[in-house]
C-alpha cells in the first residue's frame, strides 16, 4: 500500500503540469506507461484546463456520442451525449425515433439570489420595511449590471420570507433577476453583495448567506409528447399489444409516484440523458441535478420529474417539467473547445434553446427506460450493448470483440466467464 506524503504537495499550485506529474509520479511510484498516459493531451489542451481548475496534472476524457432522430419544436436535431454508461444514447435516440416529436415551453430565464439576515429586533417590522423599500432596491440592482438590462435581463421582484430556525428567528430576501443567457452565479453573487448594506440599513439585521439558489423553480423548462400504441407495438416486433405496453408503463408510472425507492432510480434515469447533454455542453451538472431532485421534492414528497397519461386516443402522452439553469456564455462553454463545438452542432441561438433540447432528452430517456422495464426487461437491451466491454474486459481483442459479444448474446450469458470459455474457443 503506498503511502502518501503530504509534505510532497505543499504548494502544489504554485507548480508547472510538468512538475505536478513529476511529483505524483514518485510518490505513487507511477509506471512509464501510467506516466504517458498522463502527459498525453486530449482535444482538451493543458493550458487551458489550467485555466479552468486548480492544480492540473492531465485531464480525463469521456466517451461522446451523438443521440439521433429527435425533432424538437419541429427542428431536426443530433444531440452530443458525454457519457461512460452504455445503452444511453441507444435509447435516448429510440425513444425520439418512436415519438411524434417533442414539443417545448420555457419559463423566463429567472434564477433566484438568497441574502440571508439574522440578529433582527423585530423580523415582522424589517420584512416591512424592506418591503416598503422594494422599488429602491431593484433600482440599486439595475445599476450592478446595465448590460444585461439593456439586453432585457435585470431585477424582476424582491421577496421576503421570515424563518423560524433554532439558532432564533432569521429574513430570507429572495432576488429574482432575468439572467439573460447566463446560467447567472455571478450576476446574482455580485448583485446580492452590492444590495447588502441598503438592506442591512433598512432592515437593522445582519447578513450572513448572500449567495444564488439552485432550485431554480422560476426558470423551468416543459416537454411534451406522444408515442402511439401502434409504433409502441412496432417496437417490440409484435411480441405485446401496444395497448398493454401503455398500461405497463402506467402502472411503471404510478409505482414510482407511490414509492421513494422507485422515484429516485426513475428520475436517475431521466438525469441519465440529461447529465450527457449538460455535461457535453460545458454547464454546471451539480447545479441541474440539485435543481432537479430539489423541485422534485419541492411540493412536500419526493415525486417523478415526469409525468404519463393517456390521451383520447389511447395513445401514450408524456411530459416533463423541470428546472434548467443552463448557460450559454460565462461557464466552460465559451472556454472548453469541445463544449464549443458541441454547442455548434446543436445550432444553439438562445439558452432557451438549449433547455428545449435537455427536457426533452429527459423526457425521451425517461421513457426508453420504462419502455423496456414494462416489456422486455432492462437488461436485453442494456446487456446487447454492454456485451462488447465485457468482451474486451475478457480480454478478446480486435475482430474477436465483436465474435465474443454476438456469441453471448445468442447464448443470452452476458457474463466474463462465458466470455473467456468462448475466447478460449475461438482462439482454439
Ligand atoms: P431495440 O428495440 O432492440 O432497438 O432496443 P433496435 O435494434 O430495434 O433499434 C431501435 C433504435 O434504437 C435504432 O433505430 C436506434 O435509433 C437505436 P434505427 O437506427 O435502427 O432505425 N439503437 C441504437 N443507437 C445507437 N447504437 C446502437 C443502437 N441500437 C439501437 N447500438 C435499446 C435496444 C437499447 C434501444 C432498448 O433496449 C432500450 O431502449 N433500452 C433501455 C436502455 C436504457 O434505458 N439504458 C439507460 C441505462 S439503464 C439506467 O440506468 C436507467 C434506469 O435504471 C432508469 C429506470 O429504472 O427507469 C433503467
Amino acid at each position: 500500500m503506498i503511502k502518501i506524503n503530504k509534505k510532497s504537495f505543499e504548494g502544489y499550485y504554485k507548480k508547472s503540469i510538468k512538475e505536478r506529474q513529476e511529483i505524483l509520479s514518485k510518490e505513487l511510484l507511477l509506471t512509464n506507461e501510467e506516466q504517458k498516459l498522463l502527459e498525453k493531451e486530449s482535444s482538451l489542451s493543458f493550458d487551458i484546463a489550467d485555466r479552468m481548475i486548480e492544480n492540473v496534472i492531465g485531464t480525463f476524457p469521456l466517451p461522446l456520442g451523438l443521440a439521433t432522430n429527435f425533432v424538437i419544436d419541429e427542428k431536426e436535431y443530433v444531440i452530443p451525449f458525454a457519457i461512460e454508461e452504455p445503452s444511453v444514447i441507444a435509447a435516448a435516440s429510440n425513444a425520439a425515433k418512436l415519438s411524434n416529436g417533442f414539443i417545448t415551453e420555457n419559463d423566463e430565464q429567472i434564477m433566484i439570489g438568497q441574502l440571508q439576515l439574522i440578529n433582527l429586533e423585530n423580523a415582522c417590522e424589517s420584512k416591512k420595511k424592506i418591503l416598503e423599500n422594494k422599488e429602491k432596491i431593484l433600482k440599486e440592482v439595475e445599476k450592478v449590471d446595465p448590460i444585461l438590462v439593456k439586453f432585457g435581463g435585470g431585477p424582476r421582484d424582491l421577496k421576503v420570507n421570515i424563518l423560524d430556525t433554532p439558532r432564533g428567528k432569521m429574513i430570507e430576501v429572495q432576488l429574482l433577476v432575468n439572467v439573460g443567457d447566463a446560467m447567472g452565479a455571478n450576476a446574482i453573487n455580485t448583485m446580492l453583495e452590492k444590495i447588502t448594506s441598503v438592506i442591512e440599513e433598512i432592515s437593522g439585521g445582519k447578513h450572513v448567506a448572500r449567495i444564488i439558489s439552485n432550485l431554480a423553480i422560476y426558470r423551468r423548462t416543459q416537454s411534451k409528447t406522444i408515442w402511439t400504441k401502434e409504433k409502441l407495438e412496432e417496437s417490440v416486433k409484435g411480441t405485446m399489444k401496444g395497448e398493454e405496453i401503455i398500461e405497463r408503463i402506467l402502472d411503471l408510472y404510478e409505482f414510482a409516484v407511490a414509492t421513494p425507492f422507485r422515484c429516485a432510480t426513475h428520475n436517475k434515469g431521466i438525469m441519465n440523458g440529461i447529465d450527457s447533454v449538460v455535461i457535453a455542453t460545458g454547464n454546471d451538472f451539480r447545479a441541474i441535478e440539485a435543481g432537479a431532485h430539489a423541485y422534485a421534492s419541492y411540493k412536500g414528497k419526493y415525486s417523478p420529474l415526469t409525468k404519463y397519461y393517456k390521451n383520447s386516443n389511447g395513445d401514450l402522452v408524456g411530459e416533463i417539467d423541470i428546472p434548467l439553469a443552463l448557460g450559454l456564455v460565462g461557464g466552460a462553454i465559451k472556454v472548453h473547445p469541445i463544449a464549443k463545438l458541441n454547442a455548434k452542432i446543436l445550432g444553439l441561438k438562445k439558452v432557451q434553446d438549449l433547455a428545449s433540447v435537455i427536457a426533452s432528452v429527459g423526457l425521451a430517456q425517461n421513457f426508453a427506460a420504462m419502455r423496456a422495464i414494462a416489456t422486455t426487461g432492462i437488461q436485453s437491451g442494456h446487456m446487447k450493448l454492454h456485451a462488447k466491454n465485457i468482451a474486451v474486459q475478457a480480454g478478446a481483442i480486435k475482430e474477436e470483440i465483436e465474435l465474443v459479444a454476438q456469441k453471448m448474446i445468442e447464448l443470452k450469458e452476458v457474463n466474463q466467464l462465458t466470455a473467456e470459455k468462448i475466447i478460449e474457443e475461438i482462439r482454439e
